[in-house]
């Protein structure tokens, strides 16, 4: 019944597409399987492949890397993407109405069994990789794997994979008999190991003490064998060895370890992802513990063109709903605080719980926290990626009892009924998916907050306290007049709303352990931009513009004041617009849209436009002696290189690890096949000194890596 409906849908779809007819809110192109730069409206689930599902029990590892019963949990279960096609096709996960999966680094990882103080350990995470051209055996081959994506995407449902080009596998440079001496191959040929590393693939600078980002980004994490980024083989074999699975259908890459490599060589590296046949979402992994707030998180969400996973919100929720060590207004706070750091908010990709942290339930506690801090998330601000078993109350702390065997697959619980109701209001009203974030009452146990986006709105309250009900008085909302029954029926002891025209709701009681949502979907009639994936391209690049009210007929889209019309627009819907990125000057022009009628809308500010395509090179410069405190940056004549502007410089650069003070060093994105001019300059955060003499010149590589290295002049 549900797979015929699917398929009544695709086919309405496409009939109404080819005879123009307009489309109802759910079958909009920006909530489309298709859109693969757009995740706002999308519910993530992520799963540990190994530990989901075992479909197929021929590619089991055998011998010491197997655990047949499931009790050691470092070593192979047997899950694999057949498991995971099953519980497609069961209805399982689209039941829930997660659309999209974010399945474990699919390429293929050493398979040997690795002795830890006498305690084996295996590659079942995904993380130790061999060959990123080939697949992980025990998850299944390259037919499974396109099998997997294939029976997703008839389903609605998209595939963000795992990539985790900061390293291969443990490696020890003393025992080349350790493990597998971090061999990478390149679709079965040695590249080279750690301890034999003639072409430099490799980092050999010892572990990091995770001291400074220099530290973490050019040592070892643990013992992991460091990739070396600033070589042209790497970076065309990343090339290559993405693409493959980007032209396999892959919908989204989740970065591993993104504070762990050069920020330049992540630039570049996503640049070329956008510039190619198939871009696609992307989402870094940059760990924040408790309260952590990093600016050079937030640096990174704003510039490399990659979103992040929000750690900060993840802590938060935890505190607040897991540990109760944190209040409703301390939420509140940091749900304000994050709006204004982060540029991309609405990409940020939001959880509750990982496999590298304590799980969300706590063993013996009431389930209402989960069920909450799920409510919360699948309604708030960011993409939300839900860890599996959260769904079944799984427990477990730290790694690997968070990764245990997936439970069960029981449709009934409250977690799974929470998931299924709400994850398609995101497709349905663009509030929840785009919309601003405003409190509209709260006290230490209680937060009510609006989502609102054109006059489409999304109103949601929880009371944390399982024992403490609160009468609720004063409350304002921008829902129109009427009566508004809770989305979750009750499921959590919400109720109903009475609203009056002036937006006064009636006063009320939220239960103990209330928690309601309470949603209106305008039909929009004004251009409202909600979102702009991906995020930064260059002039030429296709980019997708997804909102509301855009109208039937083309009109103009800006960047800057830069009008973008006829031939520009490669497609126009009421919900979407594809554009190609004009000439214009690199920077942050702004994106704006007319509709034909000219009507104009709100202006998405963030969006990057880049000079042309990027390569990464590295800057040295020698003999550049500082007082202490003052750092030395890297400024010149390209946006890349912050257009002349100090405020704008590249750096602080770094002077430790590749190279020692008084030289410093940093890799960065720039322009391709360009003559590059450019000066260093000292700073100290007030006070700016500029290099002497003439501008240095520099003509960057059309592809692969470079390295420029000038002497400081006085
Ligand atoms: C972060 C991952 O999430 C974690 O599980 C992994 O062990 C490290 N990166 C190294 O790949
Ligand atoms: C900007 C100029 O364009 C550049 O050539 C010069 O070196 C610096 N300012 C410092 O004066
Ligand atoms: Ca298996
Ligand atoms: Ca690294």
């Amino acid at each position: 019944m549900k797979s015929q409906f699917k398929r009544l849908t695709s086919l309405a779809l496409s009939l109404s597409l080819a005879l123009g007819i307009s489309l109802p809110a759910w079958a909009s192109s920006d909530t489309s399987v298709d859109n693969k730069v757009n995740f706002s409206t999308d519910v993530i689930y992520q799963i540990v492949t190994d530990r989901f599902a075992d479909g197929d029990q021929a590619n089991n590892p055998a011998g010491d890397a197997f655990s047949g019963d499931r009790s050691n949990l470092k070593l192979y279960f047997g899950g694999d993407w057949q498991g995971i096609i099953d519980k497609i096709n069961d209805g399982y996960l689209t039941g829930m109405g997660v659309t999209a999966l974010w399945i474990s680094q699919p390429v293929e990882n050493i398979t040997s069994v690795i002795k830890y103080s006498g305690v084996n350990n295996t590659s079942y995470h995904g993380y130790w990789a061999r060959d990123f051209k080939q697949t992980n055996d025990a998850f299944g081959d390259f037919v499974d794997f396109q099998n997997l994506i294939d029976t997703a995407h008839a389903n609605n449902i998209k595939v963000v994979i795992d990539f985790a080009p900061n390293h291969t596998s443990p490696a020890d440079r003393d025992n080349p008999g350790f493990a597998e001496n971090g061999a990478l191959y390149d679709n079965g040929a040695l590249l080279g190991t750690y301890s034999n590393d003639s072409a430099g693939l490799f980092h050999h600078n010892g572990g990091t003490d995770f001291s400074t980002i220099e530290d973490g980004i050019y040592k070892n994490l643990y013992d992991l064998a460091d990739i070396n980024h600033n070589n042209n083989t790497i970076d065309a074999y990343f090339k290559t060895a993405i693409d493959l699975w980007l032209d396999m259908g892959v919908d989204g890459i989740r970065f591993d370890a993104v504070k762990h490599m050069p920020f330049g060589w992540q630039k570049s590296f996503v640049s070329s992802i956008y510039g190619g046949d198939h871009p696609v979402f992307t989402f870094g992994e940059w760990y924040l513990g408790t309260d952590q707030i990093d600016g050079d998180n937030i640096k990174f969400a704003n510039e490399s063109g990659m979103n992040l996973l929000d750690f900060e919100y993840a802590q938060e929720v935890r505190e607040v709903f897991r540990d109760k060590t944190e209040t409703m207004k301390d939420l509140y706070t940091v749900l304000a605080s994050t709006e204004s750091q982060y540029d991309h908010i609405n990409n940020m990709v939001t959880f509750i719980d990982n496999h590298d942290m304590d799980r969300f339930q706590v063993a013996g506690a009431g389930t209402r926290a989960t069920e909450q801090a799920l409510t919360l998330t699948l309604t708030s601000r960011g993409v939300p990626a839900i860890y599996y078993g959260t769904e079944q109350y799984m427990t477990g702390d730290g790694d690997p009892n968070n990764r245990a065997m997936m439970t069960s697959f029981n449709t009934g619980t409250t977690a799974y009924k929470v998931i299924q109701t709400l994850a398609p209001l995101r497709k349905s009203n663009p509030a929840i998916a785009y919309g601003t974030t405003t409190e509209r009452w709260v006290n230490n146990d209680v937060l009510i907050f609006e989502r609102k986006f054109g006059s489409s709105v999304a109103l949601v309250a929880i009371n944390r306290s399982t024992s403490a009900s609160y009468p609720i008085s004063g409350l304002l909302s921008s829902l129109p007049a009427g009566t508004y029954s809770d989305e979750l029926g009750g499921l959590l002891n919400g109720n109903s709303i009475t609203v009056g025209s002036s937006g006064a709701v009636t006063n009320f009681t939220l239960a103990a352990g209330g928690t309601a949502v309470w949603e209106y979907t305008a039909s929009e009639t004004s251009p409202a931009i909600g979102n702009v994936g991906p995020t930064m391209g260059q002039p030429g690049n296709t980019v997708t513009i997804d909102g509301r009210g855009f109208g039937g007929t083309a009109g103009t889209v800006y960047f800057g004041t830069t009008a973008v019309a006829g031939s520009g627009i490669v497609s126009w819907e009421d919900t979407q617009i594809k554009v190609l990125v004009p000439n214009v000057t690199a920077g942050k022009p702004g994106v704006s849209v007319k509709t034909s009628s000219g009507t104009a809308s709100n202006t998405f500010t963030s969006f990057n436009v880049l000079t042309d395509d990027q390569v990464t090179v590295r800057f040295l410069v020698n003999q550049a002696a500082t007082d202490y405190g003052t750092n030395v940056y890297l400024v010149g004549n390209v946006a890349e290189l912050g257009s002349w502007d100090p405020d704008e410089a590249v750096g602080p650069m770094y002077n430790q690890v590749i190279a020692k003070y008084p030289t410093w060093y940093y890799d960065v994105s720039v322009p391709a096949g360009k003559k590059l001019e450019f000066k260093f300059i000292k700073s100290n955060g007030s006070t700016v000194t500029w290099e002497g003499g003439g501008n240095h010149t520099y003509t960057t590589p059309a592809s692969g890596v470079g390295t420029v290295t000038v002497d400081w002049q006085n």
